[in-house]
């Protein structure tokens, strides 16, 4: 009995931990919220009017809130700026603003609302969380007073922040997240000296978190995920989606995949914005992802993860994005190549002239591979292979590195890489890579409507893009984003430094 026990205990550990690695699972929620926005953001209101908006827009969380968890959802997602709206100046914010302290201090809001002076929005989430039992992730305002005579405080006496909180599913305040990288026209905000890199653990896996334009470089997002080796990123959004690779279920899909994590973004919803496009991603593709240009409504997606998705990724996770690019010789010749543009990027093009080939095109250090074939070539269709390697310098400064397969607006070479949401030519086959000289790549399949193509292409260990079973969707792009983090001027850039807005 004595030397039985610790051996059956071993055995039940080690049956235990295998089973918590493959079987492990939850369901998430994301929603995507039509914000009801002030009547005006330039001159300040009470308290009292900021309050009666901000409840307008957490009728509408609430409702979400309690179908998720109806739907057995253990946490859920909502946007960015999803309770006051966006276009502030840094006065007319401050009434939407509550001080919101670190999690350490054991709180629940909704037990304890006035434990920290007046609190009704926090108040309100903690209350949702707990009466409904489920996790709740939202994005306010916080603010932190200063000493107005040290240089760092801003002249008003206190900080502003874009925050995320959590409220676990007992209501408790689990994670603040102050945004880093604020977006040029958030000019309502500071951002904290240092990046925070905020994680939480729960029974279903570990969590971090991170807001909208952050996305876009190494601290605190790659960090989260190579370093602190979280499961799931929690991503609340304002994504204003550009057309050819910046659409909001397209990159945020792609993240999730080159870096094999979770991703549960939520985006606000207004068309005449171009902000749509929420998801459940997992790294092998999307769960459930909503894009909708035609009406202003709300939307919840519902849908189960794995809560320890690197313990259960089929194939690993290990690719080297350059191996395959490197190993080969160039496919065709520089003599046709053509100079383009996407999204203010300068590319070198070369055209796709037969309905099937090999080709390649190269810039600076990079160049990349297609292989493709085409289920049938439309005349008045052109796509072209790209490359840029380079600094992107228009909204926000952050080198890239892109191979990409992209449909021309018109049949006039000198529309390459301009926006097109739809196309009508489909491929049977493709194969692309590029020789990546950053491991961080992300790679991107968008179809015609600005849809995603889940379980339709993989990446294999060598860094090759390919389709899987031919793809019946007519082709916007397949493309391999790739960010170069260590090229990056320092970060963050003061929106005072764009010449504009
Ligand atoms: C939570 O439940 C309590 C008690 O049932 C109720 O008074 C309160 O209004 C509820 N709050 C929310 C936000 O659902
Ligand atoms: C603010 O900073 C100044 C200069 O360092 C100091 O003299 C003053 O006492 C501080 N005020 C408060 C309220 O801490
Ligand atoms: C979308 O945003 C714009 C700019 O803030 C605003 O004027 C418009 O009313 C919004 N649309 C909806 C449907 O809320
Ligand atoms: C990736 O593959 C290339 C070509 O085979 C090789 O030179 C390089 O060292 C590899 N990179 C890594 C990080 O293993
Ligand atoms: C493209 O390359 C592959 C493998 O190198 C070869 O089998 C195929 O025939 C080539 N296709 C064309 C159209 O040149």
């Amino acid at each position: 009995m004595v030397c039985l026990y610790p051996y059956v205990s071993i055995i039940a550990s080690l049956l235990s931990a295998l089973k918590f690695c493959a079987s492990d699972s939850y369901v998430a929620a994301v929603y995507e919220h039509v914000v009801i926005l002030p009547d005006h953001t330039d001159i300040p209101v009470s308290p009292e009017e900021a309050l009666v908006l901000m409840n307008r827009n957490m009728d509408v969380l609430e409702t979400a809130i309690k179908a998720a968890a109806q739907q057995g959802a253990h946490i859920i997602v909502t946007p960015e700026d999803a309770i006051y709206g966006w276009n502030f100046k840094r006065e007319t914010i401050y009434p939407f603003l509550e001080d919101i302290p670190d999690p350490q201090v054991n709180w629940i809001p909704c037990t304890a609302p006035e434990r920290f002076g007046p609190a009704p929005v926090q108040e309100r989430l903690s209350c949702m969380a707990r009466n409904n039992s489920i996790y709740v992730v939202a994005n306010i305002g916080d603010k932190k007073a200063c000493n107005s005579s040290v240089p760092q405080c801003p002249r008003d006496g206190h900080y502003q922040y874009n925050t995320d909180v959590v409220f676990d599913s007992e209501g408790k305040l689990v994670a603040r997240y102050h945004k880093h990288n604020l977006f040029m026209m958030e000019k309502q905000f500071d951002y904290p000296k240092e990046p925070e890199v905020v994680t939480f653990d729960t029974p279903f896996g570990k969590f971090g978190i991170f807001t909208c334009f952050d996305i876009l470089f190494h601290d605190p997002a790659v960090t989260l995920v190579s370093k602190l080796q979280v499961d799931t990123v929690l991503f609340p959004t304002a994504w204003m989606n550009v057309l050819p690779h910046l659409t909001a279920i397209e990159f945020h899909s792609a993240w999730a995949m080159g870096m094999q994590v979770n991703f549960l973004a939520a985006n606000t919803h207004n068309t005449s914005m171009e902000m749509t496009g929420s998801g459940i991603y997992a790294p092998d593709g999307p769960r459930a992802f909503h894009y909708n240009m035609e009406t202003d409504d709300g939307h919840l997606l519902v849908a189960e993860l794995d809560s320890h998705p690197c313990l259960s990724a089929t194939p690993p996770a290990t690719v080297n994005w350059s191996s395959y690019a490197t190993s080969i010789k160039r496919f065709s010749s520089d003599e046709h190549d053509f100079p383009g543009v996407i999204f203010f990027d300068p590319l070198t093009f070369t055209e796709l002239t037969t309905p099937e080939g090999n080709c390649t095109v190269c810039q600076k250090d990079l160049c990349c591979h297609l292989s493709y074939r085409m289920a049938e070539k439309h005349k008045d269709e052109v796509y072209v292979l790209g490359a840029f390697d380079g600094l992107h310098v228009i909204e926000g400064k952050y080198y890239l590195q892109i191979c990409t397969l992209v449909k021309c607006k018109n049949s006039d070479l000198k529309t390459c890489g301009q926006p097109v949401a739809t196309a009508q030519t489909r491929f049977e086959a493709f194969s692309l890579s590029g020789t990546f000289g950053t491991k961080y790549v992300f790679p991107e399949v968008l179809l015609s409507g600005v849809q995603l193509a889940p379980g339709k292409f993989q990446v294999l260990s060598d860094g090759r893009l390919v389709s899987h079973h031919g793809i019946s969707e007519p082709v916007i792009t397949v493309t391999l984003f790739g960010r170069w983090y260590e090229k990056d001027p320092p970060q963050p850039q003061q929106a005072s430094l764009y010449g504009y807005i």
